[in-house]
């Protein structure tokens, strides 16, 4: 999360922060801008939901909890920098960078890590560098390895109950004060690639950001779509 979506501001508790998500959407490292007025507003709700999910399973996350539709009061923490993507089926830049086809069904997860660096425009990195720049021990990299292949089994799950195949997703991770590691940042269709299960036929119907990455529009009628289903599944 470069904070384009999003604003942090400090809490009177000095452990806690608040968080604001933003309207902004950004694609490709920023060259695309655009504002969906709402959009803040369904991924922090959309975002809250998932992480009470996923702290039910005993995910270790920052939030908290929210203090108005646009804001969650979440952990202070130091972000490791980052983004772990895990893919199930391929898409986006998996298949610009390799000879898979779009919507190859991955025999097992897989999982691409990128620096964050937007000077260096967040590039593909491997398990040996991220030693060399000390960014994590190799067992903290594990960690959170196998924390992002667990979060994945109840992702998986929860959207199939409400008719949305999760093709792939990018998390990211920090420190609290005590050293923890807790998944941070959002989940939310911004960094998380959703199709419809609905659609009868075999057409792709990409309930996220795609839409405005690949100019479908529709953006906010598919976010809240996506956050009504969980709504009343919930
Ligand atoms: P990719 O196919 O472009 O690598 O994206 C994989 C997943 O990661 C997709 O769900 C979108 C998400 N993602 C982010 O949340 N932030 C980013 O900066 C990028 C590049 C991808
Ligand atoms: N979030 C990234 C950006 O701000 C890219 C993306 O999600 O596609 O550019």
């Amino acid at each position: 999360m470069k904070a384009k979506q999003k604003k942090i501001f400090t809490h009177h508790d000095l452990d806690k922060v608040k968080i604001e998500f933003k309207d902004d959407a950004t694609a490709f490292n920023a060259l695309k801008k655009e504002k969906f007025e709402g959009k803040g507003k369904l991924n922090c709700l959309i975002s809250a939901k998932i992480f009470e999910v996923l702290i039910k399973e005993n995910i270790p996350t920052h939030f908290i909890e929210l203090e108005n539709e646009n804001t969650m009061i979440a952990k202070k923490i130091q972000v490791v920098p980052l983004e772990i993507v895990l893919r199930n089926i391929a898409y986006g830049s998996l298949c610009k960078q390799t000879t898979i086809k779009p919507g190859t069904r991955l025999s097992k997860p897989l999982i691409d890590i990128y620096l964050k660096n937007d000077e260096l425009s967040d590039p593909l990195i491997t398990k040996d560098r991220i030693e060399l720049m000390n960014i994590l021990s190799s067992d903290d990299l594990d960690l959170i390895i196998n924390l992002t292949l667990k979060i994945n089994v109840i992702l998986k799950n929860f959207f199939k109950n409400i008719q949305l195949q999760l093709v792939d997703f990018k998390l990211e991770f920090g420190y609290d004060y005590e050293n923890n590691i807790l998944l941070c940042d959002e989940i939310s269709p911004d960094n998380c690639r959703l199709w419809d299960l609905k659609q009868k036929n075999d057409t792709i119907v990409s309930l996220d950001k795609d839409r405005f990455r690949n100019d479908l529009g529709g953006l906010i009628e598919a976010y809240s779509e996506i956050h009504r289903r969980i709504n009343d599944f919930l």
